[in-house]
């Protein structure tokens, strides 16, 4: 039997309206709210995968170095897939992240994009099956949305994800400069943290009761292109996820003082009539998010603060594709 092979590519994503806990009904990893993301171009990962009847068990390379603490999510991942395709043959994957890993910057999300884009091909699925999404959403709950480019809304109905473009690249171009205040990854990872969060912060119900109302005004500010609307909505969210964070038992502090002081530097730059605002995920990285005639003054000023690393830039990204297997 021969080897079966493919590659693609795929980019985080960053949600203006967060993903933040789990339903608690034993379905496979269904997030309990909705979210609204943008794909990032700057960002990239590229997985090859080979199923291979050599292999007794699914292998990961991540960066060139094992991972055997992703093997329960990558092989929980592939036996979907070999559900679908009728399969038992293991794989071999490789993955590589032109960014820091687990670091706040949704290296899972494109990581399982990609695996399952390129797992799919190698096994000779439908690109557009929709069953996809549901795959990439055992590896993580925000994965299916960098199977999408530009504004990507997910939704999840009864036990099923259902994601999709709202607005291309193109329909209304913004930049996303990252502030890295850090490389080293996160102590707890955004699955233990949200499952914390659920049992022991007193916010969270109201986190979930007033979810709802974000997602429908931020469809409505996207369809005016109001980027004040969408800069205020986006912030509050993220704060109050921030809000659930930080009061969950142990609390989860994700920020460093030079997150904070990235913060009200861009809040200050908002105020001054840049039109930039901020979200912050699992982890101290900060994401600005600005029209593109504001990224040159964004980033300039981002790079200048103490304890930024270094920044890096780009438009809103593509969705998942494949590339050449020797690529
Ligand atoms: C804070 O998708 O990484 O970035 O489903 O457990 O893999 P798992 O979690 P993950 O969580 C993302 C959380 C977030 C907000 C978001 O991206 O919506």
């Amino acid at each position: 039997m021969t080897i079966q092979r493919a590659a693609a590519v795929a980019h985080p994503n960053v949600a203006l309206i967060k993903y933040w806990g789990k339903r608690s009904d034993g379905s496979v990893n269904l997030p309990a709210v909705d979210s609204l993301s943008v794909t990032l171009a700057a960002l990239r990962t590229e997985t090859r995968v080979a199923f291979d009847p050599a292999l007794a068990e699914d292998e990961l390379l991540l960066n060139g170095v094992a991972a055997s603490g992703e093997q329960v999510r990558l092989t929980a991942c592939l036996d979907a897939l070999r559900a679908v395709a009728g399969t038992s043959l293991r794989a071999r994957v490789e993955s590589r992240n032109d960014f820091p890993t687990g670091a706040g910057l949704a290296s899972s999300a494109s990581g399982y994009a990609a695996l399952t884009v390129a797992a799919a091909a190698a096994l000779g699925l439908d690109r557009d099956d929709p069953r996809l999404g549901e795959v990439a959403r055992i590896g993580s709950g925000s994965a299916p949305r960098s199977l999408y480019g530009g504004f990507v809304e997910l939704r999840n109905r009864a036990d099923q994800t259902i994601c999709r473009q709202l607005l291309s690249p193109t329909d209304w171009p913004m930049d996303i400069v990252v502030a890295v205040t850090t490389e080293a990854g996160k102590e707890i990872s955004s699955r233990d943290g949200m499952t914390q969060s659920r049992d022991s912060s007193p916010f969270y119900a109201a986190w979930l009761d007033s979810h709802p109302g974000d997602m429908d005004a931020a469809l409505s500010v996207l369809g005016e292109r109001d980027f004040g609307g969408l800069a205020d909505l986006a912030e509050h969210n993220c704060l109050k996820m921030h809000a659930v964070m930080l009061t969950t038992r142990p609390p989860l502090m994700y920020w460093s003082p030079t997150t904070l002081a990235c913060l009200h530097h861009i809040r200050q730059l908002r105020k001054d009539g840049v039109p930039v605002f901020f979200t912050v995920d699992a982890g101290p990285q900060v994401k600005a998010i600005c029209l593109p005639a504001a990224a040159d003054r964004v980033e300039r000023e981002l790079a200048g603060l103490d304890g930024v690393l270094r920044t890096i830039r780009g438009g809103l990204g593509a969705g998942v594709r494949l590339i050449p297997v020797d690529d």
